[in-house]
């Protein structure tokens, strides 16, 4: 397997360095061949090589068979003005490369019910799925942008969604739900925009397709609530891609800190071993406020892992082992501060990231 990483900005090169040697290990144990290759990406690109995602890494990208992605992003390319931003790369490496199903499982690890800001008894159980559209709507309709008006300065963002690209990301969320607990939600705001009365016909309509998924249709800000009051509830949610992002960041909230959240990116490409070419990222972004002081939770970064071999390379068991692995860490008492408690021991990102690699060797 070639495997292209992109460590990007702040945290990203902490997380991904341990996810990374994680990614090492595993492939080692389990007699999977990888290689490894590192490229500029995000704000590192811009300062290198004048732009957050040079031609020659999405060549690179286009050709691997997995990518593992840090956080992109931070002050120092905060400026509004500014032409190039580290996530006009992101966007355009997710858009390049067809990626239109963002998977971004949501489970709350029994170990850290109370280190979670909600009720142990609201999380007990909590397993869904957001399947967040990646590809289109108001990230990247056209025109976008700040313009003169008739009042002055204006500004634009345009929201749009074609029949298939609604299709073909619900049909992934319908089989996904198939393989879980056979349950679907859609969420729009269908009673506001136009986009998603689409969405929801579209959704409505697949639902007679599928009659073994108990299907429903929410509101948006509905589902705010509801994920946080019973979030029990839900298998796989799927949503267009500004709701999806907002959810999940909630969402991150139910298994206790956004450093706990991996995700998977998915389109219809395949890649030399015959399986889904994708992109995987924590869903947390580049923390430059603790950024290099060794305080970062890798374990975002190392669940990425574990998708990226049950998904790029259909490897369940090392998938499942490394998911074990980080179990066994948490049971052991060790949390990064994010997710520190009383009566745990808190360690770094590096430690973190040994642990869990010491977890997987002994099996
Ligand atoms: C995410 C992030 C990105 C997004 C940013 C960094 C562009 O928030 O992956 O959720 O909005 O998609
Ligand atoms: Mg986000």
């Amino acid at each position: 397997m070639k495997i292209l990483i992109l460590p990007g900005d702040g945290i990203g090169p902490e997380v991904t360095r341990e996810a990374a040697q994680t990614l090492q290990l595993c492939a080692q144990r389990f007699g999977i061949e990888i290689s490894t290759e590192e490229a500029p990406f995000g704000g590192i690109a811009i300062d290198e090589r004048g732009t957050s995602l040079p031609d020659d890494v999405l060549a690179k990208a286009r050709a691997c068979d997995a990518i593992l992605l840090g956080a992109v992003g931070g002050p120092k390319w905060d400026n509004p003005n500014a032409k190039v931003r580290p996530e006009q790369g992101l966007l355009g490496l997710r858009k390049e490369l067809g990626l239109f199903a963002n998977l971004r499982p949501v489970k709350i690890v029994p170990q850290l019910i109370d280190a979670a800001p909600i009720k142990a008894d609201i999380l007990r159980g909590v397993d869904l799925l957001v399947v967040r559209e990646l590809t289109g709507g108001i990230y990247f309709g056209k025109p976008s942008g700040e313009r003169e008006g008739a009042n002055g300065r204006e500004a634009v963002d345009t929201c749009v969604y074609t029949e298939e690209e609604i299709t073909r990301v619900l049909r992934a969320s319908f089989e996904l739900a198939r393989q879980r607990r056979k349950k679907l939600t859609s969420v729009d705001k269908a009673n506001v925009l136009s986009t998603s009365r689409l969405w929801r016909e579209v959704a409505v309509r697949m639902a007679k397709d599928y009659p073994d998924v108990a299907f429903e249709n929410v509101l948006v800000d509905a589902m705010a609530m509801h994920l946080i009051r019973r979030p029990r509830d839900f298998d796989v949610v799927a949503t267009e891609n500004l709701f999806g992002d907002i959810l999940t960041d909630e969402a991150s909230m139910l298994a206790g800190s956004m450093g706990m959240l991996p995700s998977a990116s998915l389109g219809e490409a395949k890649n030399s071993l015959g399986h889904p070419r994708g992109l995987y990222e924590p869903i947390h972004g580049s923390a430059p406020d603790i950024a290099g002081q060794d305080k970062a939770n890798p374990l975002a970064s190392i669940l990425s892992v574990g998708l990226l071999l049950r998904y790029s390379a259909g490897a369940e068991a090392p998938a499942d082992a490394i998911d074990r692995a980080v179990g066994q860490v948490l049971d052991a008492g060790w949390r990064t501060p994010d997710i520190a408690q009383p009566n745990t021991r808190t360690v770094g990102c590096r430690a973190m990231g040994e642990h869990v690699r010491d977890a997987l060797s002994r099996g």
